[in-house]
């Protein structure tokens, strides 16, 4: 068992323990009263027995004598001290130990939920390209499974073991006062139990990490053939879909059933080597008895000791199994808590923005992908003017949006916002006054009014006057009217569990949050690509106003969005092809120009 050297990982909890110290405290010491009166009821038994044992001596030496039932009374008197001693110490037992579970196992709670929260903290720290190195799966199981990992460790794996410890002394202390010789022979098998445990329970957390991981599988396949019902039903998948997961099922099946044997196995194991050290009691106790060296009552005593250090010892072994789950677990949040995102915020000074752009050669590839994405792009977007920026897809138009909002920091040329380098910006303030109305829309499972309000107001129950900013904003972005005519109108709630919203809607709800927020820089990208060109008009209008007093990046595919830019630049394969106004680029007759004569020949039909 190579888990000393190891245990170091799990030194990171020592900071947590450190924070309850004084409830672990109490919860050794509740521990160490529960063990001590656990001891005494051996005691009170041999008594007892060699009690009754001088009892039957005496009530065969006065049988029929007027003292028989002096003797008789005498022995159920004594009786009846035992019965009430032993219901005493249970008693007082049961409430230390309710005491013990009520500090130590509630510690582990504290620390979990601590745990939790500070990898959840870090979850947000993280950069968009740890999300995309890492799949939801595996995130998903440093907050669920690891941490759950740690909690046996620190819960139930430490109050056993010092449980263990302190039994072990105190019982092997008061059986070698009884005798050294019996102690030694009753002792030995007791190591075995605890190594076959734990063999057993290392091949248990093997094969139930298999079956988690199966489970896993399950849940992703499952999770995918929802979201994408839709397309399984279009495409009339359904047959396969279930075949795909009855496969999936089946193995789990295997695994689990194998598990189950493991388990099976574990328990008769537990009964059985007890008997050893029973038997070894009564045959070397036995000989000490007809040599005069302990008493009767002392071969029963030994057997209930016996009995208290099997389910300890045992255990040893399952403990020792979840520190090295724990170890693991520890290490992989380790790694995690310690992992750096990539885009630092290198001021705390506050930023206020006036909104002028400038890309300065900038250049950029994807780290995941190894795809250039950039080259040498420079334009300038002077305080409070429109830059629109089209180009076939793929081009790098929304990686531009990505770079001004800092997700990705560029490989090498600079951006600037008012002629300062965003990389010493402080990263906060660049994002709150940098609105993004984002390519791919995401609604949360919340109300229409909560999404748009999102990222505006600092949460709960709005205020009249914010209630009238997030319907002005609808307005703006014309999906007020669709907003009145839902049942809820803006209490309806959205997303997973809520109503559908067409994919233009969708995207006007995103809108919405955009204006909403009240940036200085203000990005579309791409957000009128799925309403059609009499609401791109009406939107675009209402921008006007909206947008006043802002700078506003515009992307998209369609030259109505963009034609009445101040500035328009064409992208292709990351290279600035084309650049200028709307005449200019009429004029220069290259891929705007043509994309204008075939949209407009396409409105006209
Ligand atoms: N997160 C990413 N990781 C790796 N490669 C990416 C990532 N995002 C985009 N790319 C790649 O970078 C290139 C530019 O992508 P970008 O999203 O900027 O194109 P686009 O001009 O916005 O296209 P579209 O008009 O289709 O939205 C593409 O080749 C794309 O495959
Ligand atoms: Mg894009």
């Amino acid at each position: 068992m190579y888990i000393w050297p190891a245990m170091k990982s799990l030194r990171y909890l020592n900071k947590f323990i450190f924070k309850y110290k004084f409830k672990m405290f109490w919860g050794v010491v509740f521990i160490a009263l529960s063990n001590w009166l656990s001891i005494f009821p051996a005691q009170i038994f041999r008594n007892v027995l060699d009690a009754i044992l001088e009892s039957v001596d005496l009530i065969n030496l006065f049988k029929g004598s007027s003292s028989e039932d002096i003797v008789k009374n005498l022995f159920i008197s004594s009786a009846i001290w035992f019965a009430v001693g032993l219901f005493a110490f249970a008693i007082a037992r049961g409430i230390f130990v309710f005491f013990m579970r009520q500090t130590i196992i509630m510690v582990s709670r504290y620390i979990e939920y601590d745990l939790k929260n500070e990898i959840y903290a870090q979850y947000q720290r993280l950069d968009i390209s740890f999300y995309k190195n890492n799949n939801t799966g595996d995130i998903m199981n440093r907050i669920s499974e690891d941490v759950s990992n740690v909690r046996m460790y620190l819960g139930p794996a430490i109050m056993y073991f010092i449980n263990i410890v302190i039994l072990f002394i105190l019982v092997v202390i008061t059986m070698l006062n009884i005798n050294v010789e019996l102690s030694m022979y009753v002792l030995l098998p007791l190591p075995v139990l605890t190594i076959l445990v734990y063999l057993v329970s290392r091949k248990m957390t093997k094969l139930s990490g298999e079956v988690q991981d199966q489970l896993s599988t399950i849940y992703n396949t499952t999770q995918e053939s929802f979201a994408g019902i839709r397309v399984i039903k279009a495409y009339t998948k359904e047959k396969s879909t279930v075949k795909h997961f009855n496969e999936e099922a089946e193995l789990y099946k295997e695994k689990a059933l194998k598990l189950a044997m493991a388990d099976s196995m574990f328990n008769p194991l537990i009964f059985l080597l007890p008997v050893f050290s029973t038997i070894l009691t009564v045959f070397v106790g036995g000989m000490e008895v007809i040599k005069g060296n302990i008493t009767y009552g002392n071969i029963a005593e030994f057997v209930i000791y016996i009995n208290l250090l099997t389910w300890p010892v045992a255990s040893l072994g399952w403990i020792t199994s979840l520190t090295q789950k724990a170890i693991a677990s520890q290490k992989r949040i380790n790694q995690f808590l310690n992992e750096v995102p990539k885009i630092q915020n290198n001021s705390s000074e506050p930023f206020h923005m006036e909104g002028s752009i400038e890309f300065r050669n900038v250049s950029f590839t994807y780290p995941e992908s190894g795809i250039k994405a950039l080259q040498n792009v420079s334009f300038i977007v002077p305080n409070k003017t429109s830059l629109a920026i089209m180009g076939k897809t793929g081009a790098g138009k929304s990686t531009i949006a990505q770079l001004l909002t800092r997700m990705y920091d560029p490989d090498s040329g600079e951006i600037l916002i008012d002629g300062k380098n965003i990389k010493n910006i402080n990263l906060h303030d660049l994002r709150k006054q940098t609105g993004i109305v984002p390519q791919e829309v995401f609604l949360f499972s919340d109300t229409i009014e909560g999404n748009i309000a999102f990222g505006s107001f600092s949460g709960g129950e709005l205020s009249s006057a914010e209630k009238e900013l997030v319907k002005k904003a609808a307005e703006e972005a014309d999906i007020h009217n669709n907003i009145m005519s839902f049942p809820n109108q803006y209490e309806t709630i959205v997303g997973e569990r809520g109503i559908t919203l067409s994919g233009g809607q969708k995207q006007r709800v995103s809108i919405a949050r955009g204006l909403l927020k009240d940036p200085k820089i203000l990005i579309f990208d791409d957000c009128l690509s799925a309403v059609d060109t009499e609401t791109e008009e009406k939107i675009l209008n209402n921008l006007k106003n909206a947008t006043a007093g802002k700078s506003t990046v515009i992307i998209s595919h369609r030259v109505s969005s963009v034609k009445n830019c101040k500035q328009i630049i064409v992208l292709d394969h990351g290279v600035i092809v084309e650049r200028g106004n709307h005449e200019e680029l009429m004029k220069h007759k290259g891929f705007y120009f043509e994309l204008y004569e075939q949209q407009l020949s396409e409105d006209e039909k």
